[in-house]
């Protein structure tokens, strides 16, 4: 009687969990999108191309398949303090200047690994 209820309980269980992980980093990604094309936060279109945004800079490299070429520690790195990386770079150090929060990288991250 027991596993007769137990089973089909984990099985929902199990599928309640995988909605709610996917629309749950879906908003965070749309989230930092916003962070990265707000001209006065990210302001990331200065410098970069990036699928989606108006009148972007060509300072910088465009933004494209960066889930390939970086794990998630090594982006947020990147947006937190790319001197640290390149000390001649011009990119801002986003999270060392306070331009972003640690929850508002983590946000732009999420939107770079969709890129
Ligand atoms: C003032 C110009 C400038 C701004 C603004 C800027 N970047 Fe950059 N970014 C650069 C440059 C230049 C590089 C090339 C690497 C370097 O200089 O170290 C770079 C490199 C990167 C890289 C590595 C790309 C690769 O393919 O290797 C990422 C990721 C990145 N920037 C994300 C961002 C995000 C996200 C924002 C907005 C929150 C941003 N950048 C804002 C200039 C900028």
């Amino acid at each position: 009687m027991i596993a007769n209820f137990s089973k089909p309980a984990l099985t929902l269980a199990l599928l309640a969990g995988a909605a709610v992980a996917g629309p749950a980093q879906a908003q965070s990604a749309a989230e930092g999108q916003k962070l990265a094309f707000d001209r006065g936060k990210g302001n990331c279109l200065t410098c970069h191309v990036i699928k989606g945004g108006d009148l972007p800079g060509t300072i910088g490299p465009e933004l494209t398949g960066l889930k390939a070429k970086y794990s998630r520690d090594d982006l947020i790195a990147i947006v937190t303090d790319e001197t640290k990386r390149n000390p001649l770079t011009v990119m801002p150090p986003f999270g060392r200047n306070r331009i972003l929060s640690e929850q508002e990288i983590s946000a732009v991250v999420d939107f770079l690994q969709t890129l």
